[in-house]
């Protein structure tokens, strides 16, 4: 591997990705290929701006056209694809374009991989697409059972992959990551929600019971977990990548309150997601036996990242005063004045 392209590289952790893995591997020549959607920021790769190791393609990964340039442009070898609509409550309000991105652009995407003989395609994908589990721990085997838009569309691209390593033995690696957090994230998930929120004095709005259960993964360890996966993984191999932080939804809320020193009357329960899984949990096994693990506890990383808001107003602010207040109406609009 020489030449990586990572697609949504401007989004989250993909732009934590682009960072790791330039730290990593110093001989690696790193293409960023993104649409730039609402979620995608440039601003979040400033730091890599300069590196000559690191190129930025702005494209949508539907667009065949475009993607075979830049594979043929940049001696692509491989690809990592973060490249999704990502947000659950927007595929409920809106799948459309989950289809178009997480199905459909995964497909051209593959297809353009197997035309240009890559050597290894790597799919960033989610817990989300087993569904919900009362007890115990999904393994890689079991089947999937998506509730939301997002998570069927996820698991539609999934699907794909493996089609694309079964018929055209296509070098594929699958990760299945957890509820992730840390810096740069858009504030449209809950962390970065609720922590901008409760800085500005608003409420954060609850969803039902909030007792709900995620597994919450810290955005460098995910960028390891994928690192593992794409330099030690066995071709055609699903990987589960979680942080082994089981939380209810309710105990997040108040850490971060407590963490920013706000009041818990900021909380605000209001009326619940409809198909809202009620926990996820991972077995990660498999990706522990080659060799990752999370590294600090979760309260230390929820710490440093409520941290990190603190100290970067100016990559936040300018996010919710724009397209994101049309969307927090929307979405909250009706919720926060029933509750
Ligand atoms: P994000 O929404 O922050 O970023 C997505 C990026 O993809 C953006 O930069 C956006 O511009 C880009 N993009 C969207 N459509 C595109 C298209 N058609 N072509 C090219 N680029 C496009 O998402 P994220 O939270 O960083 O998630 C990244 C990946 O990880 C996704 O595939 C998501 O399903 C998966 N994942 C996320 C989490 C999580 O908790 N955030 C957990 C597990 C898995
Ligand atoms: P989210 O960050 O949207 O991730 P996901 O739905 O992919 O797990 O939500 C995490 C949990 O927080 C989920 O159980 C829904 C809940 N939640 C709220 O209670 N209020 C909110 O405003 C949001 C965005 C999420």
């Amino acid at each position: 591997m020489k030449n990586i392209l990572v697609t949504g590289g401007a989004g989250f952790i993909g732009s934590n990705f682009v960072r790791y893995l330039l730290r990593q591997h110093p001989d690696y020549h790193v293409v960023v290929f993104d649409k730039l959607t609402y979620a995608g920021n440039v601003k979040n790769l400033l730091d890599v701006h300069d590196d000559p190791r690191y190129t930025f393609v702005r494209g949508d990964i539907a667009d065949k056209h475009m993607l075979a340039d830049t594979l043929r442009a940049h001696q692509v070898d491989t690809i990592v694809n973060f490249a999704a609509e990502s947000h659950v409550d927007r595929s409920i309000l809106e799948p459309d374009a989950f289809i178009h991105t997480d199905v459909v652009g995964t497909y051209v995407l593959l297809e353009a991989a197997r035309q240009f003989g890559l050597e290894r395609v790597l799919q960033v994908s989610t817990d989300e697409v087993y569904g919900s589990i009362p007890v115990g721990f999904f393994k890689e085997g079991d089947p999937l059972e998506p509730n939301s838009p997002y998570s069927a569309s996820k698991a539609g691209g999934e699907l794909m992959v493996r089609a694309y390593h079964e018929t055209y033995g296509l070098n594929t690696v699958v990760t299945r990551g957890s509820n992730t957090f840390g810096p740069y994230q858009y504030p449209e998930k809950v962390a970065p929600l609720f922590i901008t929120n409760a800085i500005e004095g608003e409420p954060l709005p609850l969803y039902g019971d909030g007792m709900q259960v995620r597994d919450w993964l810290y955005v460098e360890d995910h960028c390891a977990g994928i690192d593992t996966a794409l330099h030690r993984g066995a071709p055609g191999e699903i990987y589960n990548l979680g942080g082994g932080n089981e939380r209810h939804n309710i105990q997040v809320t108040k850490l971060i309150l407590q963490l920013l020193g706000k009041p818990e009357t900021l909380i605000r329960p209001v009326a619940d997601r409809p198909g809202h899984d009620r926990r996820y949990a991972l077995d990660c096994a498999k990706l522990k036996a080659l060799g990752w693990a999370p590294t600090k506890d979760f309260e230390t990383r929820l710490a440093e990242t409520v941290a990190w808001y603190q100290q970067n107003d100016w990559w936040w602010r300018p996010i919710k005063s724009g397209e994101f207040k049309a969307y927090y109406r929307q979405q909250y609009g009706e919720r926060l004045a029933a509750g």
